[in-house]
């Protein structure tokens, strides 16, 4: 019976979540001002919130950019509670391939529950086609899983936001950057050194791939929130 109430009550948290989002979507229609929906969005149960891990200032910027870009293939290596993933189906081409890649209880965010998944997927248009894979990212398993799903092509769009060690990072980089067209961007998440939070080694891995590639955009400046993280895009040499 306990089991029963708690199904029903997931069902209608995640019916809840799907009315809200839609209803915050209705009143907010252009990209530019979607960027504020998962910042502002609040749900119940294990769907209380889709909040991106990023600071908005920082994030959106970035936003802007890939909305101009309209990416037809976009991977993400980091989909948490879905916040980023939501936008980048904002930002896409409208018939778009978008790939998402989180590692359930994964450190540096904990993934989500596999009862979010339909919910994640209701966030993408009508012509896209949007794939969650939940598994590791550093496994040539999983590369060799999401290749096909790019079609004929390659993406234009790579976010990697997921193990923040410089080893994680690195792997993540090296297995993924092949998967993106020249002339595409990859982009890291968290490219600041933080005090409070050592085992953040992005900013060394950036500091190496910036000497090596062709800087498309940085953002590593202190924040008017104060939240200063940090984003920094390479471009795939033509
Ligand atoms: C910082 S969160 C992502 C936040 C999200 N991009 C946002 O801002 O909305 C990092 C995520 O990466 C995932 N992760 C960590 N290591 C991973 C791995 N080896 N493979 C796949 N995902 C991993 C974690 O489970 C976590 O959910």
């Amino acid at each position: 019976m306990k089991q029963l109430v708690r199904h029903l009550l997931k069902a209608w948290h995640a019916r809840q979540a799907a009315n809200t989002l839609r209803d915050l979507e209705s009143r907010l229609r252009t990209p530019a001002t979607r960027l504020a929906i998962p910042f502002i969005f609040r749900g119940a149960g294990f769907f209380k919130s889709i909040k991106p891990m990023q600071s908005q200032a920082e994030f959106g910027e970035l936003y802007a950019r890939i909305t101009a870009m309209q990416p037809r293939r976009i991977i993400e290596i980091g989909t948490c509670h879905g916040g980023t993933l939501y936008l980048w189906c904002q930002a896409a081409h409208p018939k778009a391939t978008i790939i998402s890649l989180d590692l359930p209880a994964g450190e540096f965010g904990g993934g989500y529950p596999a009862c979010r998944a339909d919910f994640y997927r209701s966030f993408a248009a009508l012509g896209q086609s949007l794939h969650l894979i939940r598994a590791d990212s550093h496994s040539p398993d999983t590369v060799r899983q999401i290749t096909p799903l790019l079609g004929d092509g390659k993406a234009d769009f790579l976010f990697i936001d997921g193990d923040h060690t410089y080893e994680g990072v690195k792997r993540d980089f090296e297995l993924y950057s092949p998967l993106v067209a020249k002339g595409g961007w990859i982009a890291l998440h968290d490219i600041l050194p933080r005090a409070n939070e050592p085992r953040i080694e992005v900013w060394r891995f950036w500091q190496e791939l910036k000497q090596q590639r062709p800087i498309a955009y940085e953002w590593a400046d202190a924040t008017p929130d104060g939240r200063a993280i940090g984003i920094g895009v390479v471009q795939v040499e033509d």
